[in-house]
């Protein structure tokens, strides 16, 4: 039987060799190496060096090798051939029903907003588009006081959302059908945590394979990726309270964010957790800036 250091250094060379992209939450093969080492071998994610120099067991040598092909023939991100993903401090089930976790708007709530939010609380939070619930669960679980609400479209992503917050057991929260904000009431939330569709036709055109195995509802968002985003911004102006904030990611998107709202100062944000294209806009900005639309139908 191979020890654990062999088996990871094999591991490590065949994803090298594969020609694959890592843009799913892992870094680089090293980092993939472990995370499907661990699983195959049903450990924790945590697990650190000191099993360098046990044996694997068989059972999982063969898992592994059957996860590799996934990965490496099928193109499957990792997050979806062993059915978690970490993101910050939490660990989410993950599976092709949604988007895997990545999103660095991740860092804007483990740092609890600051400084843009300059209340003591936000008492209302959504995460809008929350595709498997990730950062809402996150957001909850560092605000535990405030309630936090998570919308997606689409009711798959919302049931694995749902699956997500049943095992947090994060009481602070509720999953809902919606599309976009269209439902809340006006000044009634205090941050919005945006992560929308926002991949633009040139860029869906030349996406490596792993991303064909995500939802299109998920990342494909028109000609220059802002289709949700303008009416996002519409809704946000609305429903965010005076000292509201609205946190959104558009990735490569941005340029084209910038130039459709030339009188909006979006502030761009350097995070830990890397990524680009994340911004914060306040709701006096929103208001001072994009003219009123008509009011929402159903409000929550
Ligand atoms: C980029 S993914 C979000 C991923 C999420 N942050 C996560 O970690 O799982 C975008 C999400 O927007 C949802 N979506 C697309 N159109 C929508 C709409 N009109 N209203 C609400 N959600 C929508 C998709 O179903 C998808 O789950």
């Amino acid at each position: 039987m191979a020890s654990f250091r062999d088996i990871l250094i094999t591991t490590q060379s065949r994803l090298e060799a594969g020609n694959l992209h890592f843009g799913h939450g892992y870094f680089d093969a090293h980092d993939e190496a472990v995370a499907l080492v661990l699983a195959a071998e049903g450990l924790d994610p945590m697990t650190g060096s000191e099993i360098l120099d046990a044996a694997m067991s068989d059972a999982g040598e063969k898992k592994l090798q059957y996860f590799l092909e996934r990965r490496i023939q099928d193109r499957l991100p990792t997050g979806y051939i062993i059915g978690y993903a970490a993101l910050g401090e939490l660990t989410f089930w993950c599976d092709p029903r949604a988007l895997v976790p990545r999103s660095p708007l991740m860092s804007v709530i483990h740092d609890g907003y600051s400084p843009w939010f300059n209340q003591v609380k936000p008492s209302r939070i959504v995460d809008v588009c929350c595709g498997g619930g990730s950062l809402g669960l996150l957001a909850a679980h560092y605000s535990p006081e405030s309630d936090v609400l998570l919308l997606d479209i689409d009711t798959d992503a919302l049931a694995l959302a749902e699956t997500n917050r049943r095992d947090k057991g994060l009481g602070n929260t509720l999953c809902v059908q919606a599309d976009l904000l269209g439902a809340l009431a006006p000044g009634s939330v205090d941050i919005i945590l945006a992560n929308p569709p926002y991949v633009d036709a040139e860029d869906m055109a030349n996406l490596p394979r792993e991303y064909h195995h995500e939802p299109r509802i998920a990342l494909a968002a028109g000609d220059d990726g802002l289709d949700l985003v303008h009416k996002l911004l519409q809704q946000a102006k609305d429903i965010l309270s005076s000292q509201g904030i609205l946190f959104l990611e558009v990735g490569n998107s941005a340029p084209a964010l910038v130039s459709s709202y030339p009188d909006i100062t979006f502030v761009w944000l350097e995070l830990a957790s890397g990524g680009h294209g994340v911004c914060a806009v306040s709701a006096s900005e929103l208001r001072g800036s994009i003219e009123l639309t008509g009011s929402p139908a159903s409000q929550v």
